[in-house]
């Protein structure tokens, strides 16, 4: 080879290393880096466990772990326009860039821990809830459960994961519908919220908390 070919290769070379230099400098800027999620992610954890498998504090904490990330990012939008209230949420979700939104939405998708569970779920009657999950109550024109959150439970995109979440969240959830959720998806859910009676989704609450 030339020296004079070998110089050109290198000032190609040389080129490109320049064109490339703010190509990754943006990138970076508008990516969440791996410590600024971590640090997110492990002040998330302090409450919703450290799998992300939900824990019982003052009030129960909402299993994130294996939830679909389009629900999540729904539900932190919802908490930072008040349309799902709840102080605490509140204050957590407005200070999140929607980067950094995007990226804890993603991320417990992948958490796989083993159900929390409940005192309470062993002794309720789970085979009465998986019959309402499956088949609604046709007398009260409530649907199955599964036709939205899925035959396993696991959800899908706006609809959520209820495998495996705590039964006393789902309890308060399903009896505080009102007071607390004024987004779009959550009307959807509102008339089947208002159809169970207390019984009923003690039964149904004991039946998907048990599922991995
Ligand atoms: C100080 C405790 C605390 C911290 C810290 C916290 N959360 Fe929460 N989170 C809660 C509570 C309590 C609820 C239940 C709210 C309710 O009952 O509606 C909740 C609910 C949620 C929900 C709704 C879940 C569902 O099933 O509907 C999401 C999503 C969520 N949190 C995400 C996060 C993320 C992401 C972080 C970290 C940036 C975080 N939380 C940090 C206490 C906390
Ligand atoms: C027509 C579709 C549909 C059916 C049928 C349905 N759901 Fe839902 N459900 C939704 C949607 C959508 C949401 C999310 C609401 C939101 O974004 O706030 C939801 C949310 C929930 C939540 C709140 C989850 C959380 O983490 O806060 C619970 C609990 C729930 N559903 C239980 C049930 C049960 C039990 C049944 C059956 C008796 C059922 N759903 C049937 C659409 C449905």
């Amino acid at each position: 080879m030339s020296s004079r070919s070998i110089s050109r290769i290198a000032g190609l070379s040389f080129a490109l290393a320049i064109a490339a230099v703010p190509a990754a400098a943006e990138n970076k800027e508008a990516a969440v880096s791996p410590q600024a999620l971590k640090a997110k992610t492990d002040y998330c954890k302090t409450c919703h466990g450290i799998q992300g498998q939900g824990f019982r504090g003052a009030a129960p904490m909402p299993r994130l772990a294996g939830q679909q990330p389009e629900y999540i990012k729904n539900q932190l939008q919802a908490f930072i326009e008040h349309s799902r209230v709840n102080p605490v949420m509140n204050n957590v979700a407005h200070v999140l860039s929607p980067e950094m939104v995007t990226a804890l939405s993603d991320y417990f998708k992948d958490l796989n821990p083993k159900p929390l569970g409940g005192d309470e779920a062993s002794t309720e009657p789970v085979a009465e809830g998986k019959k309402i999950f499956e088949e609604g109550i046709p007398s009260a024109s409530v649907p199955p459960c599964a036709s939205c959150h899925g035959e396993d439970a696991k959800g899908n995109g706006e609809f959520p994961r209820l495998a495996g979440q705590l039964p006393d969240y789902i309890f308060r959830k399903l009896t505080g519908w009102d007071k607390e959720r004024h987004s779009e998806s959550s009307a959807i859910m509102q008339p089947i919220a208002h159809e169970l009676n207390q019984a009923q989704i003690k039964a149904v609450a004991a039946y998907v908390s048990q599922l991995n």
